[in-house]
């Protein structure tokens, strides 16, 4: 049973180590792109000294070139999962994987298919596609698993299409997770940790009911136990 991830989402890097100070155990983090983008790999080095993995959210699209020589220093860093945008396409999909995979072979390489905020109408006038919302997103998983990728983020409640159409194999990584007496804040489809198991997500990440909860640690295991189907 893999462990949640925990989103790291605070305004200062002090604030995060204050929250894992509270922590004695070794965790799954997950670092997004303010906070890599204005502390930088001192952010990661310091984290790693604790002991804990990380999950690197800086969703690199670029041109191949570009996003081969960046995948390269963040494996160098020992980061353990990363991502990308599958519209970055197949190209720069391969050479984000290879790059990664040559310094860090057992590290894990994500890509996003669409971000979560786009509306259903807003991607139709948008990007005039033919496809429907799901349908590009299932597309987009299969191109990415074509291209070497590990898996993608995805809602909770598109893991099994992705499952169906790209195998077991293929991991899905999910935020939009709520234990079901907790408030959704401004994600729009949320479900419980045991419900994204059974929904048969392999990594669920959050956030805010962990970070902003009276007791974290108490939050965590809370949802940790939840996910590991003990509590039911
Ligand atoms: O606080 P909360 O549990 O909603 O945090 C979820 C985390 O997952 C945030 O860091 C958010 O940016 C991220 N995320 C998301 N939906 C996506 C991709 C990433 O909520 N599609």
């Amino acid at each position: 049973m893999t462990r949640p991830i925990i989103a790291l989402d605070f305004s200062s890097f002090e604030e995060t180590l204050d929250f894992l100070d509270l922590f004695d155990e070794s965790l799954y983090v997950k670092i997004g792109m303010e906070s890599y983008l204005l502390n930088g790999p001192h952010v990661i080095r310091t984290i790693q000294e604790r002991g804990h993995q990380i999950f690197l959210d800086l969703k690199l699209h670029d041109i191949p070139n570009t996003v081969e020589r960046t995948m390269r220093g963040l494996a160098e860093l020992g980061v353990d999962m990363v991502n990308v945008h599958a519209q970055g396409g197949s190209k720069m999909m391969q050479a984000a994987v290879e790059a990664y995979k040559s310094v860090h072979p057992s590290g894990t390489v994500l890509a996003v298919t669409q971000l979560t905020s786009l509306s259903e109408e807003q991607f139709i006038q948008e990007t005039k596609s033919q496809l429907s919302l799901e349908e590009n997103i299932i597309h987009y998983a299969q191109l990415a698993q074509q291209s070497g990728i590990d898996g993608v983020v995805c809602s909770p409640l598109e893991s099994q299409a992705v499952h169906t159409v790209c195998g077991e194999e293929f991991l899905t990584v999910t935020p939009g997770i709520r234990l079901s007496d907790a408030q959704a804040d401004d994600q729009s489809r949320v479900v419980t940790p045991n419900r994204a198991r059974q929904l048969e997500s392999d990594y669920i990440v959050v956030g805010r009911p962990i970070t902003l909860a009276d007791d974290p640690v108490q939050a965590y295991q809370q949802i940790k136990a939840n996910w590991e189907g003990q509590d039911e």
